[in-house]
């Protein structure tokens, strides 16, 4: 039997968790977990994820201050809001929304940020330390594929876990997490991308494909060994004039030939996505209270 993994539920679930720390952190005194995030120009899928994250500060009971740039603000002046945030002893998480313009270089804005404030996990710092099993700071969309194995008990010691897609916030991570001598981890792991010979046979061996390489509906059922636990983490917006919007969000993976064959896989949307503002929020919260640095 196939099951669907509802990573909307989860998420509610581990957001009123979050919500009652902060509750009980404000009643003994302390003040409210406070997140900034810096948005840069107006491009609208960020405009969108900016939003929901401000938003879901609010319902949590954090702080939020979104500080917002013209698109022509030079490098320097960014570095420099990027500073003023790190010396701010009341602002304990900050993220700058990517992608930025490209006179910006987003690898010495991520640098600049202090890795005690990256909550994002972007910093180098903290991608070694994840690497090597130190204390850090996870970046959110592959923390929240390991809560979503945990919560539905999913094995992974043992299993061969292809990942599909090399990106710097999810492929690349994702690959460093299911290796680790973790609850959510010991796996073989094949780190696949575009330039893999035989992607589709290479994905036939896996027991755990997680899909991340941003190519709507790629993952067919030609791809998965049946019984395999299959996670997309794919967002793509595709024109779609029947919706409000004039978009519809598809994931990596073809639902319909896949889902009837794998033993768990999680839809897009209500899957991956409202795991990953959760997880910004918890190292929020950690970095509020101090545990990682
Ligand atoms: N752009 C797309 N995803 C992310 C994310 O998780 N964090 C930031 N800062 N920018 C993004």
């Amino acid at each position: 039997m196939s099951q669907i993994i509802d990573g909307k539920m989860v998420a509610e679930s581990m957001k009123a968790s979050i919500a009652k720390e902060v509750q009980e952190l404000v009643a003994s005194g302390k003040r409210a977990p406070h997140l900034v995030a810096i948005l840069v120009g107006n491009n609208g899928a960020s405009e969108t994820y900016v939003a929901n994250k401000v938003k879901s500060c609010e319902e949590l009971g954090f702080a939020s201050t979104l500080l917002r740039f013209d698109p022509s603000i030079s490098e320097a002046e960014l570095l420099q809001a990027v500073i003023d945030v790190n010396n701010n002893p009341d602002m304990d998480g900050l993220i700058v929304q990517l992608p930025l313009p490209n006179h910006i270089n987003p690898d010495r804005v991520m640098e600049t940020i202090h890795p005690s404030k990256d909550v994002d996990g972007f910093h180098p710092i903290n991608i070694g330390r994840m690497a090597k099993g130190l204390p850090a700071y996870i970046s959110a969309t592959p923390q929240g594929v390991l809560d979503l194995l945990a919560y539905y008990n999913i094995e992974t010691a043992g299993k061969h876990c292809v990942v599909v897609g090399r990106s710097q916030i999810v492929g690349l991570p994702m690959s460093i997490l299911m290796q680790r001598n973790h609850p959510q981890g010991n796996c073989t792991v094949t780190l696949t991308h575009s330039r893999t010979a035989n992607l589709e046979e290479m994905c036939q061996q896996a027991d755990i494909i997680i899909a991340a390489l941003g190519k709507p509906e790629f993952i067919t059922a030609a791809y998965v060994k049946p019984g395999a636990v299959v996670i997309d983490v794919g967002l793509t917006r595709v024109e779609d004039a029947s919706k409000k919007s004039g978009f519809a969000l598809k994931g990596d993976v073809d639902f319909e030939s896949v889902f009837p064959i794998c033993s768990y896989i999680t839809p897009v949307p209500k899957g991956v996505g409202p795991m990953t503002i959760v997880s910004l929020m918890k190292n929020t919260l950690l970095a509020a209270k101090g545990v990682i640095y």
